[in-house]
């Protein structure tokens, strides 16, 4: 038998845990380990007897840490925002020493009525209008999904679910800045990849109204059936905002159902300075918000949001004898919202998060984020090496090297090698562009000046690099 003692071994992962988030800073932010690297030094086969906790927790520092991409290190800079914070992983440790699977209202009532308050309480802090409903999703990808399976189901008089896809006759819509998962979920539930519309973008990287209007117009001449589209706040290129209100008036005029994607810059909905922006989000059918991207909260947990409570239920419900319970008439068992039945206890890391810190100081930290990015983006604007490849509105700075792809590839490269701060990148307008995201939790002043003078070290390398491929 194991001499592993519980309550022994929590105390010292904990005091590791403080340890960790204090000395953050001292760690290479991106894993410089090779390909394969772990997997040579893991055993082939699995231990027989039970191995002693101190070893795990050794093997724990010495061969995963160094593959562990810092993704709370304050210099991570790169995608999106993911961050944690402590109310969220007390929570997450809670979450798992209950262990709740909380599939119906019966399997733990406090699950779903934390989640059914946490939603409302996103909502309003959000300004999302009453007339949504809420449910806790794993992804926004799933989310996604979800919205486009109902509006499928709508489309089709619910036959589909019945009957399968018979003749594929529906169209969807969104721009080709447009993430990713809505052509996956274009792919799986059967309306197929051809039948997603990707509309051109204008230089702001948003959707093309007038584009968007002339595609519908054709797929309607050519017997096509559109039925589903998506509008973006804030892609995750370059955090463009689509114009919702102009999108929601289309959808409203040919009947389609609208969702807005705003997985990522959707928690910046907190401060009201930010929702003028958003103008026509209540005029979504749904929406998705990942607060597990800039909300605090430890991933999983994507907010998603949608009016038509009942078209989802009819969408999702099923109800073999095993999941029957005596009060389902009266109670909301959340199995029914979505494609999963087992859910964990997601709502917890929500109640804690807005606990701890507060609606307002939430809000301090967003406003922060975005008021140190547009400090950043001046700097970079006065530096006559660099241009600023499009409007920031959020906490994303996308910008290059004046001198060209290669140079700022190089750029990245450096920065990234350094271990000091880990940046991503995107095309706009065909041209390379670095992206650099501040919205770590405890990001400060000092950090961003720091990471600004290192990319203007690094810059000057890269310009002098002799074997520049030309553009
Ligand atoms: C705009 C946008 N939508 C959707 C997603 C997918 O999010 P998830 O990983 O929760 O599926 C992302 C992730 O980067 C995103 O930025």
């Amino acid at each position: 038998m194991s001499q592993n003692n519980f309550s022994d071994v929590t105390s010292t992962v904990v005091n590791w845990m403080a340890d960790y988030q204090a000395r953050i800073r001292s760690f290479p932010v991106l894993s410089k380990v090779r390909p394969g690297e772990i997997l040579e030094k893991l055993p082939t086969s699995p231990n027989l007897s039970p191995d002693c906790f101190d070893d795990m927790f050794s093997d724990f520092k010495d061969l995963i840490l160094p593959g562990i991409t810092h993704w709370q290190h304050p210099n991570f800079f790169a995608y999106f925002p993911a961050n944690s914070s402590p109310p969220s992983i007390i929570a997450e440790m809670l979450i798992d020493t209950l262990g709740v699977q909380g599939m119906s209202w019966a399997t733990s009532p406090a699950a779903t009525e934390l989640e059914i308050r946490m939603m409302k309480w996103l909502q309003e802090m959000f300004g999302l209008s009453p007339e949504f409903s809420g449910v806790i999703q794993d992804s926004a990808s799933n989310s996604t999904m979800s919205a486009m399976i109902v509006a499928r189901e709508k489309a089709t008089d619910f036959s589909t679910n019945e009957t399968g896809v018979t003749e594929q006759k529906l169209v969807a819509y969104c721009s080709s800045e447009a993430h990713s998962s809505v052509e996956k979920a274009a792919k799986m539930i059967g309306i197929g990849r051809q039948n997603l519309r990707k509309i051109a973008v204008n230089a702001n990287q948003e959707m093309r109204v007038d584009l968007l209007i002339q595609a519908i117009e054709d797929d309607l001449k050519n017997g096509k059936r559109p039925f589903f589209m998506v509008g973006a706040f804030g892609t995750t290129g370059s955090t463009a905002v689509d114009d919702l209100k102009s999108i929601s008036n289309v959808a409203k005029k040919y009947g389609i159902w609208f969702h807005v994607d705003a997985a990522y810059a959707g928690s910046a909905l907190v401060l009201p300075e930010v929702r003028m922006l958003a103008d026509g989000i209540n005029q979504a059918d749904s929406v998705v918000i990942n607060p597990h991207k800039w909300l605090l909260t430890t991933f999983d947990c994507s907010a998603f949001f949608i009016k038509d409570r009942t078209a989802l239920l009819k969408s999702f419900s099923i109800l073999p004898e095993y999941l029957k319970t005596p009060e389902a008439e009266s109670v909301t068992n959340f199995r029914d919202w979505g494609p999963g039945l087992g859910r964990r206890f997601r709502s917890l890391k929500l109640w804690f998060v807005i606990r701890w810190y507060g609606v307002t100081g939430i809000q301090n930290i967003i406003r922060n984020h975005i008021s140190l990015s547009a400090e950043l983006e001046s700097w970079i604007r006065n530096d006559p090496r660099f241009e600023v490849m499009t409007k920031r509105q959020f906490n994303l700075v996308c910008f290059r090297l004046k001198s060209g792809d290669g140079a700022s590839q190089k750029l990245l490269s450096i920065l990234n090698q350094s271990g000091d701060m880990f940046l991503s990148h995107t095309r706009i307008n065909g041209s390379f562009v670095l992206r650099l995201v501040i919205g770590q939790t405890d990001v400060t002043a000092e950090d961003v000046r720091q990471a600004w003078d290192k990319i203007k070290q690094a810059a000057s390398l890269a310009c002098d690099v002799k074997s520049l491929a030309a553009d």
